[in-house]
């Protein structure tokens, strides 16, 4: 069976993370969140009191910083970001660091690195579009922007423990789904050759069966091919 590359690509709450650490699970592949690597870069950047609108300085930390992605765990140099970048401080601060276009060059080389040998999940805004154009399967997740808040609001992991109230989480999420979809580089994009799947009215497990199909359709088109 060959080493497949699947580009999931959608806005925030679209059920992506799922989806994909589910898929990478069940094929046995490697799951990369490209998300978390902006999130540790902006830890890092407002961490060491690097400006985050600072092109060169914050694309500086992004080429320096050891990353890592296992388990489930995201450290940067050494430091276990797991939750600390889940905060809606570093919503903010990682849409804000996705728009220097030094910022996203160095993650993508990076993306491409984890990914030049196959067998791997990628999960972000701009897998089919930038950073694996001719990926294999390429999955375009989206939702209401109310059911994408509402998902949200309820991901403790996501909140600190705190309860938001949804209205709150869906207006910071419309501007954050602004900002990823408006700025110059990379915007949140549809490819025209991915498979567009509204979530808002499917359980988890009939998104990732979905996804499922998708891989076995590609691997049986390729042995008959
Ligand atoms: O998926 P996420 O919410 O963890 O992503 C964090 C931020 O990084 C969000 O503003 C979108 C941005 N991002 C991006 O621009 N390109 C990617 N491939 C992944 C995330």
């Amino acid at each position: 069976m060959r080493n497949l590359v699947i580009a999931i690509d959608g806005p925030s709450g679209a059920g992506k993370g799922t989806v994909a650490r589910t898929l990478a699970e069940r094929l046995g592949y490697r799951h990369v969140d490209t998300g978390a690597m902006y999130r540790a870069v902006a830890w890092k950047a407002a961490h060491d009191g690097v400006p985050l609108d600072d092109n060169e300085a914050v694309a500086g930390v992004a080429t320096r910083a050891h990353l890592d992605q296992h388990g489930g765990r995201v450290t940067i140099d050494g430091h276990d970001v797991t939750r600390a970048i889940r905060t809606p401080e570093i919503d903010k601060a990682a849409a804000a660091v996705a728009k220097l276009p030094r910022v996203r060059t160095v993650l993508v080389d990076r993306q491409r690195a984890l990914g030049a040998g196959g067998a791997v999940v990628m999960e972000g805004r701009d897998i089919g579009t930038v950073v694996f154009p001719d990926a294999d399967v390429k999955i375009y997740l989206d939702a209401s922007a109310e059911e994408r808040a509402r998902r949200r609001a309820a991901d403790q992991a996501h909140t600190g423990g705190q309860q938001a109230s949804v209205a709150h989480v869906q207006n910071d999420l419309v501007a954050r789904d602004t900002t990823d979809s408006t700025r110059a580089v990379a915007p949140l994009a549809l490819a025209p050759d991915a498979v567009y799947v509204d979530t808002t009215a499917m359980p988890i497990e009939a998104v990732v069966n979905r996804a499922l199909m998708l891989v076995h359709e590609k691997l049986a088109s390729e042995r008959q091919g």
